[in-house]
């Protein structure tokens, strides 16, 4: 059982029952007499596993045959580099879309190794919104977007879009919701927020794009070995992917990916709700772009801001200190996270409003 009401934005919560089978199976995984920690990646029970894992991608997001399904390492940030490094040729252009933090690191990268553009930006607003009217030009190597902005608490719900290949890095909303996997040429996404611990990169890919990648790519960053080696040219991220298997199992039994997405509607408009109402706290992203994962919201003042960072902590509640270069608030609603943990914070943030006013009616007494 968490003790903890667990709102940190990733690593995050994992579901309670996932941790216990995880734990168990490091000291004896199977009755096999041995760890997983210390079985081999080429044994069938582990091979096993990849096949698993890969299936339960397939069966929750509804991935097609042509598409291939990846299990590779060194995080989404690795993505930001290997993404270009495959698809953009000379004299093409990569397209992509600004919308925070991980996009502008995402095309940072890119300028290493050609020409990008950067077809809409929000920072005029300090990535507040979703930019929606953008030219995707069909000519672009590809057109790059950030799903869920984690840091801004912004997310993008429309992704027709045509012109370009489309590539969306979704590290902080995958399994969150349902998605059209046809809609995308490439998806990527870090494992350690609705998949599993972190250590382990999930990338979704059409083979007809896999297969127009550049040719001299270094293996560790190739697409088409770790597709043709099932994920496993090297040691795999075992104990990540093993864990993924357990939760994605665990997503199953809660209705599949639109069941969490009804439970997790739920609990964004709760707090959303809250946060609206309580005049101690304003949101931070416009309305209709506002993320379900990643509530980001501030304090009327400092001092109200220290307060019920504090008041909060008695409570249980940790992990909703906003972002270092943001500040403020982001409570961040992850699959594993209950409802029960976010009327525990909307019941603090009321209790905290009443305690507020109280304190400034005795101090102009
Ligand atoms: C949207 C997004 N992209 C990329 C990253 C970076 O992921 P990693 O730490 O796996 O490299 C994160 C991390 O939080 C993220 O939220």
């Amino acid at each position: 059982m968490h003790k903890k009401h667990n709102f940190g934005a990733g690593p995050c919560i994992l579901p309670s029952s996932v941790m216990e089978q995880a734990a168990q199976a490091v000291i004896n995984w199977g009755g096999m007499g041995l760890s997983i920690l210390e079985v081999s990646h080429r044994s069938p029970e582990f091979e096993d596993v990849v096949l698993k894992t890969q299936l339960l991608v397939r069966e929750l997001l509804s991935v097609p045959d042509h598409y291939a399904v990846l299990f590779l390492q060194g995080g989404a940030s690795t993505q930001f580099a290997m993404v270009p490094m495959n698809f953009l040729s000379a004299g093409k252009k990569a397209a992509y879309l600004d919308t925070g933090y991980f996009a502008q690191k995402a095309l940072k990268e890119a300028k290493l190794f050609g020409e990008v553009e950067i077809v809409a930006s929000s920072k005029d607003k300090d990535y507040a919104y979703i930019p929606v009217e953008f030219n995707n030009d069909k000519q672009a190597a590809y057109l790059h977007c950030t799903s869920n902005n984690t840091i801004e608490g912004t997310e993008i719900f429309d992704f027709s879009t045509a012109g370009a290949p489309l590539i969306c890095d979704m590290s902080s909303d995958i399994f969150s919701r349902e998605i059209n996997i046809t809609d995308f040429d490439l998806i990527y996404a870090g494992a350690q927020k609705n998949m599993g611990p972190a250590g382990m990169t999930l990338v979704i890919a059409k083979n007809e794009f896999i297969n127009q990648a550049k040719k001299e790519i270094p293996s560790m960053m190739d697409y088409r070995i770790f597709r043709d080696n099932m994920s496993m040219y090297n040691t795999p991220p075992v104990f990540s992917i093993y864990v993924a298997m357990l939760n994605l199992l665990w997503l199953k039994d809660q209705g599949g990916v639109s069941g969490i997405a009804q439970k997790n509607i739920e609990k964004a408009k709760l707090l959303y709700a809250e946060i609206d109402r309580n005049p101690l706290f304003y949101g931070t992203a416009d309305v209709e772009h506002r993320s379900r994962m990643n509530v980001t919201f501030l304090a009327i003042n400092k001092d109200v801001e220290a307060e019920f960072l504090k008041f909060a902590a008695n409570l249980g509640i940790v992990g909703i200190k906003g972002y270092r270069t943001v500040g403020g608030f982001r409570a961040s609603l992850y699959n594993a996270l209950p409802l029960s943990s976010v009327e525990v914070l909307v019941n603090a943030m009321a209790s905290f409003e009443k305690a507020y006013s109280d304190k400034i009616v005795l101090e102009l007494e």
